[in-house]
């Protein structure tokens, strides 16, 4: 690959945004532009940082903000676009957009798993998506089960596993959602989780539940995995060091909270102060028998930014897996002072 990729941004909210600032930091990108589809402040930190707004063909009033031209400008610049709009309009917008245009699209994982060839994370399966045309990276919490479980599979073997979501009840911008007086449990057995883990690895035996809580920071999994070979403590840690965008926090270093943890990433002072690193706490890893227990935290909003950039190789035809998780860790900071706290 001699020419850079040209990435396009359609929806620049939570996700959007950060992957705007990810595809710039890539020598081997380039950032065409991003969406505009109404006035926000969003939209003006767009501008003040030179970034190329598109118009979006229903955009409200713009309030003059300067466009580079409109969505139609940007996909035809475009070789791929990463599609960051609210579940389901990526779906609406492949059939409108890309597929006429004949576009490579990457989605996300607030989209249902058939609106992609196939779903993504770039240690399990990146492999299998190497010049696909439509990709799409699995939400935050499967991206974090999947880190994990594939590291405990590829050592131990799964015979069952069962975990429950603790989900954070808005992101920290949301006005909106909540709740903010309750924990409300998802009412459908398996939560829709164990489910979207299985598109990425295929035969997990996984069963999930899951309650939101009363939280913008991060969510938090309880994780127990029924193994085929018996798991032991000291390897179990030393295995979730050695694992890439996994982070081993303990105790001792007071990291005993979600709240620490982004502290945390606010003192590690990396893109956005984010924690794109799956967490894992060390004194809450435990064996009994085969069955190994550990407590994981997940920065929604940061932790599939690395796996869009990854998606884009992939899509784009670049075969090499560790080489393109490389790249993107260290143009992104990821990994950085993991050992800080063994
Ligand atoms: N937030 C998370 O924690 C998280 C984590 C992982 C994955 N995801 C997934 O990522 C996707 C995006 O979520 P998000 O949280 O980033 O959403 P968001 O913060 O609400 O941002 C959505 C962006 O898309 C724009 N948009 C709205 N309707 C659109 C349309 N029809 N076509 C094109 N753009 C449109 C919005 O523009 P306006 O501002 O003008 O409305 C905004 O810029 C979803 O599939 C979600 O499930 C989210």
């Amino acid at each position: 690959m001699t020419d850079k990729i040209k990435v396009g941004i359609v929806g620049y909210g939570t996700i959007g945004k950060r992957v705007a600032d990810a595809v710039l930091l890539q020598e081997d990108m380039e950032l065409i532009g991003v969406t505009a589809r109404s006035y926000n402040y969003r939209m003006i930190s767009a501008q003040a940082k030179n970034i190329p707004m598109y118009r979006w063909p229903e955009a409200d009033e713009l309030n003059g903000l300067k466009m580079e031209g409109e969505f139609d400008d940007l996909l035809q610049k475009s070789d791929i676009i990463v599609d960051c709009s609210p579940k389901p309009k990526g779906a609406e917008n492949k059939e409108k957009y890309y597929i006429p245009k004949k576009k490579k699209a990457i989605y996300q994982g607030g989209e249902k798993a058939g609106v992609g060839d196939v779903s993504f994370t770039a240690q399990c399966n990146y492999k299998e998506c190497v010049g696909k045309d439509h990709i799409r990276v699995v939400s935050c919490n499967t991206t974090g089960l999947c880190r994990t479980l594939n590291a405990i599979k590829s050592k131990y073997g799964i015979e069952a596993v069962h975990a429950t979501m603790i989900r954070r009840g808005a992101d920290p911008w949301d006005i909106r959602h909540g709740p903010i007086n309750a924990i409300v449990p998802v009412l459908e057995l398996p939560s829709h989780h164990g489910p979207d883990v299985k598109t990425v690895l295929k035969d997990m035996p996984i069963f999930t539940t899951a309650l939101s809580v009363s939280s913008t920071l991060m969510h938090m999994h309880t994780v127990t995995v029924d193994c085929k070979e018996t798991p032991d403590v000291d390897e179990v840690l030393k295995l979730f060091e050695n694992t890439s965008r996994v982070r081993v926090v303990d105790n001792a270093s007071k990291v005993r909270s979600t709240a620490e943890i982004m502290e945390f990433a606010k003192d590690l002072g990396r893109n956005r102060s984010d924690m794109p690193e799956i967490v894992v706490w060390k004194e809450a890893v435990g064996v009994t028998g085969n069955k190994l227990l550990y407590v994981q935290a997940i920065h929604q909003e940061s932790d599939v930014v690395c796996e869009n950039i990854d998606a884009i190789r992939a899509a784009m035809g670049f075969e090499d897996a560790e080489a393109s998780i490389k790249k993107t860790n260290e143009s992104l900071g990821i990994d950085f002072c993991k050992e800080c706290t063994e």
